[in-house]
């Protein structure tokens, strides 16, 4: 399941952040490049912004099933999963917004998932000392970086786990939790982590487009699946 429908309100581009362009073509296109090519992903839905889904399904071009989000993340990942088919069994939750995913992060999770984990979060080390502060801004504590793990997407469920931590967590009011892993967590259910990487950063601001302009391969070589050449 990818994740487009915020508007990106960070990168403040004039349209959602999905479908701004990278080297010419949508954020979202990127991303279902990454998952309809890849050997362990059998399907795909895509959650897109209520006001536009006929681009969605224009940069679907038919390799995905598109349905509208909600209002929070929270509320997009459930409307995801109400149209994931009961016969599946493994569900990976992706942001639209990292369009560089690596195929190693997305065979990874599924690997252990395939060893019988229920939760699966694709993790870094943290590069900066992270320090906790109070409302003033004072120190309070600095935290050991060595137990610290910066956590990205896809993230690798069990779906009928994930479905009743969605449930769960909106019968307890919640509803703007934008880590999935977080609400099996609460649940007892273990969570595994897995090799993440840089390249799976997540665009939130306008540095972190032009850093995936810098990084990206130019899409020049091959003709996307689904675009006329
Ligand atoms: N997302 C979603 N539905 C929402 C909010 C977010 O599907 N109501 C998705 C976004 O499209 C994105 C991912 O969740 O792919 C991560 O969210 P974020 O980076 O916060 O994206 P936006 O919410 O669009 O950005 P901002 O918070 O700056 O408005
Ligand atoms: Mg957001």
């Amino acid at each position: 399941m990818i994740v487009a429908a915020g508007s990106g309100q960070r990168l403040a581009a004039g349209m959602p952040k999905a479908l701004v362009r990278l080297h010419g073509r949508p954020l979202l296109a990127w991303v279902l490049d990454a998952f309809t090519g890849h050997p362990d992903i059998d399907s795909v839905v895509v959650v897109g912004p209520p006001g536009a889904l006929a681009d969605v399904e224009d940069c679907a071009a038919g390799r995905a099933t598109v349905v509208a989000g909600g209002t929070s993340r929270q509320a997009s990942v459930e409307l995801g999963l109400a149209a994931v088919g009961s016969g599946v069994e493994l569900v990976l939750v992706h942001d639209a917004a990292r369009p560089l995913v690596p195929a190693s992060v997305i065979s990874g999770v599924v690997a252990a998932l395939r060893a019988g984990a229920q939760a699966v979060i694709p993790v870094l080390p943290v590069a900066d000392t992270i320090k906790q502060v109070d409302g003033t801004g004072q120190v309070v504590a600095t935290l050991d970086r060595a137990q610290l793990r910066a956590v990205q997407t896809p993230q690798g469920f069990a779906r009928s786990a994930l479905v009743a931590a969605h449930r769960d967590a909106r019968e307890r009011s919640l509803t703007e939790v934008t880590d999935d892993a977080g609400l099996l967590e609460v649940l007892g259910v273990p969570v595994v982590t897995v090799p993440g990487a840089e390249l799976c950063f997540k665009i939130t601001g306008p540095h972190d487009l032009r850093l995936a302009h810098a990084l990206a391969d130019e899409p020049s070589t091959a003709t996307p699946v689904g675009e006329p050449a």
